[in-house]
């Protein structure tokens, strides 16, 4: 009798003790974090006010320029608002940064950086070489390939060593092709050779073994050599094991380019199998440089459906291979395209930042 009235004890001991414990290991269990803020379903980026939560398919970006990034309000909010992903338009580029041998211009670019660390915004470096921006002492250098290649060496490292960490991405190289598919005449290519290319991404990869290693470059959707050759420079570079992650289409595109073109131009650089990046999307209206050309809603609707074709060609590669979207700027007279005396309307807002018909066929290329 008090044999079974103590292990009539026992047993609701046992069970009390697992019940505790079962509590104690629920306890344990991270909660689900609750939303704060709402999600904005009409932004092409869907985040909450804590930058945190992102349901956009694959990231969105824009070309940020620096001197309005500092000083303007509602360009810094629109950026925070509507991108995830950004592009230094110009601060990064060698010109800017390089100001002689070992002496470097940081400022802006650290600028940028602490902008987007602040605001949970990824950041895609452009561009550590283009024929386009070398600056003078680089042009006027004279030396061996050895000590040509020490400078390319020098200055890779410094930068892409700077930012490890901060930046996820790099155009290595920028339009190193020709449109006939040739390899574009450059210093680096006549002081050091074709072998240049290698060198760039090695280097890039030594300074930062994690950081994505892009070429970056425009006109695949109008020229077929071009194409091909971007494909077998590509191929290239993989079967020599030369660290590239990505390619970077730039698609200035205008308003008259055929779609299919457009499809092709992605479809292509996909074959490769590397991550896809439309990296400079901007839809030229005033292709023809009309002083006195006005946007209308021909013009606009025009302009809509490139901008919802190419979200759609891009939306339809596999995820793994969508890296991202990023617009040439964010305003329309604040583009390369528009000057003041040829007017342009190439971005998704206007200059009150107002959202255009173009920002509409976004959203529906993603439906
Ligand atoms: O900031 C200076 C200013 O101080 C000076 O008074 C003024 C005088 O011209 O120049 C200003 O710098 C200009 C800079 O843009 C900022 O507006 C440069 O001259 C001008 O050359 C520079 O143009 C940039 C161009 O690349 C060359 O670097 C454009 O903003 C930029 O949109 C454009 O971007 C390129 C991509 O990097 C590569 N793909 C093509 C794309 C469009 O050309």
């Amino acid at each position: 009798m008090k044999i079974q009235k103590l292990s009539k004890h026992f047993v609701f001991l046992l069970f009390f003790s697992c019940l505790l414990q079962a509590c104690k290991s629920e306890e344990t269990v991270t909660p689900i974090p609750k939303p704060i803020g709402t999600i904005n379903p009409d932004t092409i980026v869907k985040k909450d006010s804590t930058g945190l939560r992102n349901v956009s398919p694959f990231p969105f970006g824009a070309a940020i320029n620096i001197s309005t990034l500092k000083s303007s309000t509602i360009y810094r909010s629109t950026v925070i608002r509507e991108f995830n992903s950004l592009t230094p338009e110009n601060v990064m580029k060698m010109k800017n940064i390089s100001l002689g041998r070992g002496q470097y211009f940081w400022d802006d670019a650290d600028y940028l950086i602490a902008f987007a660390q602040a605001n949970k915004i990824r950041v895609h470096g452009h561009t550590l070489v283009w024929y386009n921006s070398t600056p003078a002492w680089i042009t006027n250098f004279t030396g061996t390939t050895d000590d040509w290649k020490a400078i390319l060496h020098e200055y890779i490292l410094a930068v892409v060593g700077r930012y490890k960490g901060k930046i996820q991405s790099w155009d290595v190289l920028n339009e190193a092709l020709n449109d006939d598919g040739t390899f574009r005449d450059c210093v680096w290519l006549q002081h050091i050779g074709i072998g240049y290319i290698d060198l760039c991404y090695q280097y890039a990869h030594e300074a930062d073994p994690n950081v994505l290693l892009f070429y970056n470059d425009y006109g695949t959707e109008y020229s077929t050599a071009k194409r091909t050759a971007l494909n077998n420079l590509v191929a290239d570079l993989k079967s020599r094991n030369v660290p590239i992650d990505g390619i970077g289409l730039q698609m200035h595109i205008n308003i008259n380019r055929p779609n299919s073109t457009i499809q092709t131009a992605i479809t292509t650089a996909a074959q490769t199998g590397l991550k896809i990046h439309i990296s400079e999307f901007d839809v030229d209206v005033n292709y023809q440089k009309l002083a006195t050309l006005t946007y209308n809603t021909t013009l606009a609707a025009a302009q809509k459906d490139k901008y919802k074709i190419t979200t759609k060609a891009f939306f339809d590669l596999p995820a793994s291979q969508r890296y991202g979207f990023t617009f040439w700027g964010v305003y329309d007279s604040q583009s390369w395209l528009s000057t003041a005396t040829v007017p342009d309307w190439p971005l998704p807002f206007d200059n009150d930042f107002n959202k255009k018909d173009a920002y509409y066929g976004i959203l529906e290329g993603l439906k």
